[in-house]
């Protein structure tokens, strides 16, 4: 296959960057098409530690072409000094090989002062954001008052627009929110210098795209955020404001309908959110103190704990529904080790009632009970496992179940953060 793509099937960090890390090398292109800095990648390659927020966990394979699609929001200074950074060790330092879509929106720092000051001041109610501007630069999209990088050319209409655009935000973040304005100049010269930085990677990246496609190269399309997190199908209003499903690579990357020929769905072995909302197998105390410890549960993006919960596979049925997921990866086995009894979560109770799907409205105005069935753990070390054989004859069976709920056939697990660390069953790039 040769149109890839990697979706989250809970709420994010399912530890999508690291299959994707792990799949670049068997790709000529990786794409970002929704989302933006909200997103984080952490990636171990060669013992350092890595993260990746704009540009596509590609960069650190020599060659590949990293892509940000027309769907994203992308700040624009996050990406200068991502860039940087990756340009300092030697990535994507050839020419041609970092695209960014002209018709991407930017995230502006009065979209960062908006989302913050509306969470501080809904306390208690607030959605848990990643503080990053992300809802509100969406909005602009939605409402079309929002700043392209192809506007960037013609300067002097651009800084019109971004000057009548603050004079309102700014109005809304005095009056409203109670907020410090941002200042028009300060503003205005920034963004001349992401126009001398960013121009040279602006491209049609939707025609370039599907050039490639029929040039028969291997392209994998990199979802941000997870299933949970999209703004139709997730636990609204505690969701991300982008789609993260598969079929956003259609509109986020400008590509037709029936160009992905496989979407891997990417799970943690457990669950994992962060950010206010309903979680249903939530584990509080020490044994999800225990888990988020082993783990490094511990948001990429903000630093902010993680909440964790034992797998969830109302969820992951919903997600390879909505998906079309083709093969599972399992993230973080290795991490359950030691843990015996192990749940995973078959059905919800509702008002007395089975129900084994679950609208996700309704997990945010229902009161759930998880219905769980116990699996035995192990104590071996999984770490060093490479393939299916190598693992627990436990480790084998709770694979299998999550696999039969899920109702998807698993294609990796991964037993550690580095990209070694992973059993490969099925690469869709080489079936
Ligand atoms: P926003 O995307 O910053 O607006 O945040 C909205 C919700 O999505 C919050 O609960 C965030 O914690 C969550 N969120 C956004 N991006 C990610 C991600 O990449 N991983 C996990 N949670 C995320
Ligand atoms: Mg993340």
């Amino acid at each position: 296959m040769k149109t890839v793509a990697v979706v989250g099937t809970q709420w994010g960090d399912e530890g999508k960057g690291k299959i994707v890390d792990l799949l670049a090398a068997d790709a000529d292109i990786v794409v970002r098409f929704q989302g933006g800095n909200n997103a984080a990648h952490t990636l171990v390659v060669g013992g350092e530690k890595f993260i990746l927020r704009l540009v596509p966990a590609g960069a650190l394979h020599e060659g590949k072409v990293c892509v940000i699609g027309n769907g994203t929001v992308v700040d624009p200074i996050a990406l200068i000094e991502e860039l940087d950074k990756l340009h300092g060790h030697g990535c994507l330092t050839s020419d041609g090989t970092f695209k960014l879509a002209a018709g991407a929106h930017m995230v502006m720092p009065y979209h960062r002062a908006i989302d913050r000051a509306r969470e501080a001041r809904l306390g208690g109610r607030a959605i848990g954001t990643t503080g990053f501007g992300i809802g509100p630069a969406y909005e602009d999209k939605m409402a079309r008052c929002g700043l392209r990088f192809a506007d960037l050319a013609d300067f002097k209409s651009f800084s019109e627009k971004l000057a009548r655009n603050l004079a309102e935000k700014n109005l809304y973040l005095k009056a409203v929110l109670k907020a410090k304005p941002v200042s028009v100049e300060g503003l205005t010269e920034q963004m001349k210098t992401v126009r001398r930085r960013l121009t040279p990677y602006l491209c049609d990246t939707a025609a370039y795209l599907d050039e490639a496609i029929a040039k028969g190269r291997r392209v994998l399309f990199e979802g941000a955020h997870g299933t949970m997190l999209d703004i139709d199908h997730g636990t609204y209003p505690f969701v991300t404001s982008s789609s993260c499903l598969a079929s956003a690579v259609f509109a986020g990357a400008g590509l037709a309908p029936g160009t992905l020929e496989a979407v891997l769905g990417i799970s943690k072995a457990y669950t994992t959110r962060v950010g206010g909302g309903p979680f249903p197998t939530e584990i509080k105390g020490r044994l999800g103190d225990r888990l988020r410890t082993e783990g490094g549960e511990f948001g990429s993006a903000t630093g902010r704990p993680r909440r964790i919960g034992w797998f969830d596979a109302v969820l992951t049925r919903q997600a390879a529904r909505l998906n079309g997921v083709w093969g599972l990866a399992v993230t973080k086995l290795d991490i359950l080790t030691g843990i015996d009894p192990l749940k995973i979560c078959v059905a919800y109770e509702i008002k007395g009632r089975r129900c084994d799907r679950v609208p996700p409205g309704d997990l945010v105005t229902h009161k759930i009970k998880p219905i769980y069935e116990e699996l035995p753990g192990w104590r071996e070390d999984t770490s060093q496992a490479r393939a299916l054989g190598d693992l627990p004859a436990n480790a084998r069976r709770y694979l299998r179940r999550l696999s039969e709920l899920s109702g998807v056939e698993i294609a990796m697990v991964g037993v550690g953060a580095a990209r070694e660390a992973t059993i490969v069953l099925n690469n869709p790039f080489l079936n």
